[in-house]
C-alpha cells in the first residue's frame, strides 16, 4: 500500500474544521486538524505490529474548543514557552505581550496560533498548513506568514517542516505541543518510559519557570537524560528542582549542530516495545511531564487525563530568548526566511 491523504469535516470554529488522515500505507496514520494544526491522532504499531493512538487529545472538536490550556498537539506560535514579563525589546522599541500564565506570556498569548484556523492543501503528498499573523497579532511586531507541513514516511516517521517570513522585524519560536504516551493514550502514566536527550547542559529556571540565564551541565542533576533513565525515577524521590515545577519542565540545550537535523531524544515504553527517536534542527528542547494535568480532562477514548500521563518533548529555541542575549536569537527581519524541521521516527526494540 502507498501514502495516502484524505479530507474529512470536523465541525466548526471560527469556520468549517476539516481533519486530515495521512497514512504511509505501513501502520503509521496521522490525523491532524485545520483547527490549531492540531495532531489529533497518531496510530503507530507496537512489537507484535498492533496499533494505539500515541498521543493525548480529544476525540471531538469540542474537547480542543473547550480546554486549550493543555495545547494538546497544537501548533505553537508566535513564540513557543514563556517570555519573562511579557515583554521584550527590540531595535529599540519594547513591546509588550499579553500576560496569560502567571507573570509570563506562554505559548503566542491567549489567542496563539493553536486556536487559530489554517488554510490547508496537499502537496507532493505532504499536507501544507498556512496562517497569516496580522502586524500587532498578540502584541507581536509584523505581519507574519507561517506554513508548517506535516507529512509522513513509509519508515514509520512523522516529520514537521515550518517556515516563516515578516514584514518587519519580530521574534518567532514555532513548535508542535504533542504529548505521547508511547503505551496508548489513556493508558496511564508515562513514568516508566525510559527517557535518552542528547544533551550536556539545561537552561535552569527560577520559579516563575524563566531561564535565569544560566548554562548548567546536566552532570550530577536530576536533567542528566545523556544515559535512558525512566521518566518517573527522579521525580518519584521528590528532587527539589523538580518539585517546583511538579516535575519536568525545563529546556534542555541539545548537543547537535543547531541547523542540521540531528538526534535530540529517544524514548522506549517497555511493554509495547514502542520507540521514538526525536530528531531536530532546533537548538533546544523542552521536556514536559504532563505536570498540570490534573484528572479533570476526559481524553479522546473516554479516559481521564492525569498528572504524567503523557510526555511532550517541544523542539523549540529556548524560552524567553527574546530577553537573553547569550541564548540563540529568535530575531526574524524581513527577506529573512525562518526554516526548521522535526522528526518524529517511530520503530519498536526488542526487549
Ligand atoms: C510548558 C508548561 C506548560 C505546558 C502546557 C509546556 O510547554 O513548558 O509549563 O504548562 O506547556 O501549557
Amino acid at each position: 500500500m502507498s501514502a495516502s491523504i484524505t479530507r474529512e469535516d470536523w465541525g466548526s470554529a471560527s469556520g468549517p474544521v476539516d481533519r486530515y488522515l495521512l497514512d504511509n500505507g505501513a501502520g503509521l496514520r496521522a490525523a491532524v486538524l485545520t483547527h490549531g494544526g492540531v495532531l489529533q491522532s497518531l496510530e503507530v504499531p507496537d512489537r507484535t505490529g498492533a496499533t494505539a493512538n500515541v498521543v493525548l487529545g480529544f476525540d471531538r472538536l469540542q474537547g480542543y474548543l473547550d480546554n486549550p490550556g493543555p495545547y494538546f498537539g497544537a501548533l505553537i506560535g508566535r513564540y513557543g514557552n514563556r517570555i519573562a514579563q511579557g515583554r521584550f525589546e527590540l531595535d529599540g522599541t519594547t513591546y509588550q505581550l499579553p500576560i496569560n500564565n502567571g507573570p509570563s506570556s506562554l505559548h503566542g498569548g491567549a489567542s496563539g496560533f493553536d486556536q487559530r484556523l489554517w488554510s490547508a492543501t496537499t502537496v507532493d503528498e505532504a499536507l501544507e498548513l498556512r496562517l497569516v499573523s496580522p502586524d500587532g497579532d498578540q502584541g507581536y511586531p509584523g505581519a507574519l506568514s507561517v506554513t508548517v507541513r506535516y507529512s509522513v514516511t513509509v519508515d514509520n516517521a512523522l516529520r514537521i517542516d515550518y517556515e516563516a517570513t515578516t514584514d518587519a522585524p519580530t521574534v518567532v519560536n514555532l513548535t508542535n505541543h504533542s504529548y505521547f504516551n508511547l503505551a496508548g493514550e489513556g493508558s496511564g502514566d508515562i513514568y516508566d518510559h525510559r527517557l535518552r536527550i542528547n544533551a550536556t547542559h539545561f537552561t535552569p529556571v527560577d520559579a516563575d519557570l524563566i531561564p535565569t540565564g544560566d548554562f548548567h551541565p546536566v552532570a550530577r542533576t536530576p536533567m542528566d537524560f545523556r544515559e535512558p533513565v525512566a521518566v518517573g525515577e527522579r521525580i518519584r524521590t521528590g528532587d527539589a528542582q523538580l518539585a517546583h515545577a511538579g516535575g519536568y519542565d525545563h529546556n534542555w540545550m541539545l548537543d547537535g549542530p543547531s541547523g542540521e537535523l540531528s538526534p535530540a531524544a529517544h524514548v522506549t515504553e517497555p511493554t509495547s516495545g514502542r520507540t521514538l527517536t526525536v530528531s531536530t534542527t532546533q537548538p533546544g528542547l523542552q521536556f514536559y511531564s504532563g505536570n498540570f494535568l490534573d484528572g479533570t480532562i476526559t481524553g479522546t477514548s473516554g479516559r481521564l487525563y492525569r498528572q504524567g500521563d503523557g510526555l511532550a518533548l517541544e523542539t523549540q529555541h529556548y524560552p524567553d530568548s527574546p530577553n537573553q542575549p547569550a541564548f540563540p536569537s529568535t530575531v526574524l527581519r524581513p527577506g529573512e526566511t525562518h526554516r526548521s524541521t522535526t522528526v518524529f521516527q517511530f520503530g519498536v526494540s526488542a526487549t
